[in-house]
């Protein structure tokens, strides 16, 4: 079975990117990040959720940046970066994803760690 599929298919992982940037909006280390934007909180819970169904097996709607083109000259540190990690893994679990399936997400999402930080 697809990551996309472990992870409760477009519905599932629509609940869960609603989750993480919920986290974010809520999360004092990167909170202000989410505040000046070009996109509403809504907009970017949607391009979240199209990149990750995407980025795990699903079909591909992602209309959005690349990474390095979304967070370029944002000067986003190593900090921040676990910030947004930490967020992921807390909405995974809030949605009953298993352990396994937390570390695939994991290792997906610091793959793209070079494209984020510093750039
Ligand atoms: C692996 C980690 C990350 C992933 C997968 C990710 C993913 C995304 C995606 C898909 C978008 C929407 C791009 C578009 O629609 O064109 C986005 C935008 C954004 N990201 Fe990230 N991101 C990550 C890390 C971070 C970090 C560490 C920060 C800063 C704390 C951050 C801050 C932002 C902001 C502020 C936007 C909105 C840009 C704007 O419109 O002004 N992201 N990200």
């Amino acid at each position: 079975m697809s990551l996309y599929e472990r992870l409760g298919a477009s519905e599932g992982i629509k609940a869960i990117a609603n989750d993480i940037v919920e986290n974010h909006l809520a999360n004092t280390a990167i909170g202000p990040r989410f505040q000046n934007m070009k996109m509403t909180p809504d907009e970017l819970k949607h391009a979240a959720a199209m990149f990750f169904i995407a980025g795990t097996g699903g079909p591909n709607d992602y209309q959005g940046r690349d990474m390095l083109a979304a967070h370029k000259g944002m000067n986003i540190s190593a900090l921040e970066f676990m910030a947004v990690l930490d967020d992921a893994l807390l909405a995974l679990a809030k949605n009953n994803i298993a352990q396994r399936e937390q570390e695939e997400v994991l290792f997906i999402l610091y793959s793209m760690r070079a494209d984020i930080v510093l750039v």
